[in-house]
C-alpha cells in the first residue's frame, strides 16, 4: 500500500472485488465508443481495463478521459467488477481519473513495426512495451533463482572487482583505462579468479555482477557488457562441478515455469521445450562434438574451439542442455586443470542450450599446483607480477577446486527465446551501440 488512500496494484485486483481503489500507473492505449471510453492501464505489475460510461458524453469525468493521449501518467479510481466473460480478468469502472502528465507530443513507438535498429535507438522507450517488460520480469526471476540455488548448495555471495590489474579471460577482449600512477588497469572479464582467493575463506562463493568483454563480434551472443555469475567451490572436481550447473539449470527453469507462464505466454514462448529440461543433461566430449559436427557438414578442426553455427546445429539436433566436456587444452584458459589421464585436455565444460541457444555455462577444475600453474603463466607470456596473488593460492593450502561461469544474458535469451541477447539486457552495450 502507498501513501495514497485505497492504492493498490494491479496484481493485485482479485482481492478487491467490489471495493473502490485507487491504481496508479500509465494509460497505455484507448478505445472509445458511443458514450463509452476503454482506457488501457498499466501499473507495472500488470494491467487492466478501465471503463468510462456516460450516455452524454458530457460529465467532466468523460471529458478528462477523452483529453488523455497514450502514456498518459494518471492516479485513478473506481470500483474493481469481474469480467463478465474472461476468467481471472477484471475491470476498472472509473468514478475520477487525477492525471499527473499528459503527453502533448506523439509517443513514438507506435502500434506499428519498427526497425531493430529504430526500437534500440528508443530503448528508454522500448522497455514499456509488454514483450520487452516480460522479458525483464523472467530476467528477475532467474537471478533469484541463481542465488536461491546456490544459497542452499551452501555457496556465499562474495563480491569481486570490476577494475583489475590482469586478465582473466585472454587478453585479445579486454577494455583497457589509464589508472592514475599505476599504469594500465582493465576492466574484469570475469570475477572468477577473485572468488577462486575467496574460497579458502568461505569454503564455497559465487559473485554475480557486470563483466566486459572488448567483443569484436556482432553475433546475436554477444554484448561488450553483461552480467556474470561466477561460482567457485573448495574440494570439488570436475564430475561433481557439472553436477552443481546441472542442479542449477533445471532450478532456474522450474523457477520460471512457476512463476512466468503469464509473461511467456506473452513472449509467444512454446513452453513444451522447458519442460524437458531434467537432469541428467547429454555429456559429450569435444572429440565426440567434433566428429558429430563434420559429419553434420561442418569444417571445425580437432583442436578448434566450436564457432557459432556448430553451437546452432548441434544444440538444433538436441532437446537437451549439452554438456561438452574436455576440450584440447590449448585453446582454453591457462588456470583449467588437465586431465591426468590424457594432459592434451582440460578438465572443462562448456552448457550448450538447446534450440540453437548454445553456449550458456563455461567452467573447469582449476589448476592447483604451483609449479604447473606457473609454468602456463609463462607459456601464455602473461605477466607474472600481475599473477601473483593468483599464483600464491597454490602456496597456502592448495586444495582442488572448480567453478563455472553462467553469462545471465545467454540464459535469459534461451528462455525467452528472443532473436538476440541484446532484448534480454535493459540497456544492451555492443560494439556500435552505446546509446541510450
Ligand atoms: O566462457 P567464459 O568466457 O568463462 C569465463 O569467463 C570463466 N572465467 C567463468 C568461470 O569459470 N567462472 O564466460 C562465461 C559465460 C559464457 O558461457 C557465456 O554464457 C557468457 O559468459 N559470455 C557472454 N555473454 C554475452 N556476451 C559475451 N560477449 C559473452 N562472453 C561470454
Ligand atoms: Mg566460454
Amino acid at each position: 500500500m502507498s501513501e495514497i488512500k485505497n492504492a493498490v496494484f494491479i496484481k493485485d485486483l482479485s482481492s478487491h472485488v467490489g471495493k473502490e481503489v485507487t491504481i496508479q500507473g500509465w494509460m497505455y492505449n484507448k478505445r472509445a465508443g458511443k458514450g463509452i471510453q476503454f482506457l488501457q492501464l498499466r501499473d507495472g505489475s500488470g494491467v487492466v481495463q478501465g471503463i468510462v460510461f456516460d450516455k452524454d458524453e458530457s460529465s467532466p469525468l468523460f471529458k478528462t478521459a477523452d483529453s488523455l493521449t497514450p502514456e498518459t501518467s494518471l492516479r485513478i479510481t473506481g470500483e474493481i467488477t469481474k469480467h463478465p466473460k474472461l476468467e481471472d480478468t477484471y475491470e476498472l469502472q472509473v468514478t475520477e481519473i487525477d492525471p499527473i502528465q499528459i503527453p502533448t507530443e506523439e509517443y513514438p513507438i507506435a502500434k506499428k513495426e519498427h526497425g531493430p535498429d529504430f526500437l534500440l535507438e528508443n530503448r528508454h522507450l522500448w522497455l514499456r512495451s509488454p514483450k520487452q517488460r516480460a522479458i525483464q520480469v523472467v530476467r528477475n526471476t532467474i537471478i533469484n533463482a541463481v542465488y536461491e540455488y546456490l544459497n542452499n548448495e551452501n555457496f556465499i555471495k562474495i563480491d569481486s572487482p570490476i577494475l583489475t590489474p590482469n586478465a582473466c579471460e585472454g587478453t585479445t577482449t579486454l577494455f583497457e583505462i589509464e589508472y592514475f600512477d599505476e599504469g594500465s588497469a582493465y576492466l574484469s572479464q570475469s570475477g572468477q579468479l577473485y572468488i577462486e582467493a575467496a574460497i579458502f575463506s568461505v569454503g564455497r562463493c559465487f559473485d554475480f555482477g557486470p563483466v566486459f568483454r572488448a567483443e569484436k563480434s556482432k553475433t546475436r551472443r554477444h554484448l561488450t557488457e553483461f552480467w556474470m555469475m561466477d561460482a567457485e567451490a573448495a574440494f570439488v572436481e570436475h564430475e561433481e562441478n557439472m553436477k552443481i550447473q546441472e542442479g542449477l539449470i533445471v532450478h532456474i527453469v522450474e523457477k520460471v515455469l512457476e512463476k512466468n507462464l503469464k509473461e511467456l505466454a506473452i513472449l509467444e514462448r512454446d513452453i513444451e521445450p522447458l519442460k524437458k529440461i531434467k537432469a541428467p543433461f547429454i555429456r559429450k566430449t569435444h572429440a565426440e562434438v567434433v566428429a558429430e559436427l563434420r559429419e553434420m557438414g561442418s569444417d571445425i578442426g580437432e583442436n578448434d574451439d566450436l564457432g557459432g553455427d556448430d553451437e546452432t546445429i548441434l544444440t538444433k539436433k538436441y532437446d537437451k542442455p549439452i554438456f561438452v566436456e574436455k576440450y584440447p587444452a590449448e585453446v582454453k584458459a591457462f588456470y583449467m586443470k588437465r586431465d591426468p589421464s590424457n594432459p592434451k585436455v582440460a578438465l572443462c565444460d562448456d552448457l550448450l542450450a538447446p534450440e540453437g541457444y548454445g553456449e550458456i555455462i563455461g567452467g573447469s577444475q582449476r589448476e592447483d599446483d604451483y609449479d604447473t600453474l606457473l609454468a602456463r603463466v609463462r607459456e601464455q607470456k602473461l605477466s607474472e607480477d600481475a599473477f601473483k596473488w593468483y599464483l600464491d593460492l597454490r602456496k597456502y593450502g592448495s586444495v582442488p577446486h572448480s567453478g563455472f561461469g553462467i553469462g545471465l544474458e545467454r540464459i535469459v535469451g534461451w528462455i525467452c527465446a528472443t532473436q538476440h541477447v541484446r532484448e534480454t539486457i535493459p540497456f544492451p552495450r555492443m560494439i556500435n551501440r552505446i546509446y541510450p
